[in-house]
């Protein structure tokens, strides 16, 4: 049995082979349709979501099976101080398979070590947010033909960021990879990321004015501000509009030069660049559904059936 808690779980050939049956489900999503017949997804939620949930559940419907879960810990019996590790044994009672977002670092780790099915980190506190990552790089992948080769520029807040440090930890596996971190001081990357950059040789920069650097980059890969992670309010609300992301900026940028973002979006991206062709985050999302539909028959061992 296989869980996934971080992207560097799969290798770069595994990865591959997950991104060519995604592509696959992207261009016979019927071929897929009853694949999970009779299976059941659960999704524990103790944290917020959108996208991450219901994409799970849009891929498990799409492969035919069925989607239980909560999507609030106080709903669950969380809020009358059940362990993650007993909510899993109960769980895996119930279901194949459990995607978990926790707001505490490690708790789907804690989980899977208890876990009976497999079980998905579907983004635990500020650390680890991996089938984002997948997402983000089945996005890269099929909008460019390739993953390697590029710069990429990482903006905003790249201290709470999950989403920024899985990509990070994925990116540095494929060749010729060159990041440059765009932040206020206070949300800069954090140090262990940058140690391990250097020590593997991998070419980074760090600066604080987008518009100096938009003409170099291939990807911008936007985020939010993270309000729910700072101590404090104010900070969080003299940094939340540090870069708004507008069509004056876009015209600095290289003409295939593509924008993602994990989403949610606040105003770091102004609306105005929804229409830009080289807007690619509402795409990246349709991709998010493709990706999970493969890891869920992956983790299943069902890829090859
Ligand atoms: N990208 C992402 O994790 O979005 P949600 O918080 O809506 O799941």
């Amino acid at each position: 049995m296989r869980h996934l808690m971080s992207p560097l779980d799969f290798t770069v050939e595994e990865l591959d082979k997950l991104f060519d049956l995604a592509n696959d489900i992207e261009n016979n999503m019927e071929k897929y349709s009853k694949k999970c017949e009779g299976k059941k997804l659960a999704t524990c939620f103790y944290e917020p979501s959108t996208r991450t949930r219901l994409s799970f559940e849009a891929a498990m419907l799409n492969l035919g099976g069925s989607v239980i879960g909560f999507s609030d810990a106080g709903s669950s019996s969380a809020s009358k101080g059940e362990s993650v590790s007993d909510t899993i044994r109960v769980i895996s009672c119930f279901a194949d398979i459990c995607a978990m977002r926790h707001h505490k670092e490690g708790a789907p780790m804690v989980a899977a070590e208890k876990s009976s099915i497999p079980v998905i980190n579907a983004g635990d506190g500020g650390h680890q947010h991996p089938t984002q990552t997948l997402t983000d790089l089945l996005t890269i992948r099929s909008l460019k033909g390739r993953l390697g080769n590029f710069t990429i520029g990482l903006c905003g807040d790249l201290k709470f960021g999950r989403t920024v440090h899985s990509l990070i930890n994925a990116l540095i596996r494929y060749p010729n990879i060159h990041f440059i971190f765009i932040s206020p001081q206070e949300l800069r990357v954090p140090d262990y990321i940058t140690e391990m950059l250097k020590e593997q040789n991998i070419p980074y920069e760090e600066v604080i004015r987008l518009e100096d650097i938009m003409p170099r980059l291939d990807f911008l890969y936007m985020t939010r501000v993270q309000r729910e992670r700072f101590f404090n309010e104010e900070d969080y609300v003299r940094l939340k509009d540090f870069y708004i992301l507008n069509k004056e900026k876009m015209a600095l940028a290289k003409k295939d030069m593509l924008v993602l973002h994990p989403l949610p979006r606040v105003n770091e991206i102004s609306v105005e660049v929804d229409d830009d062709p080289r807007a690619a985050y509402f795409k990246q999302v349709q991709y998010g559904v493709y990706v999970r539909m493969a890891l869920i028959l992956t983790l299943l061992g069902m890829e090859n059936l």
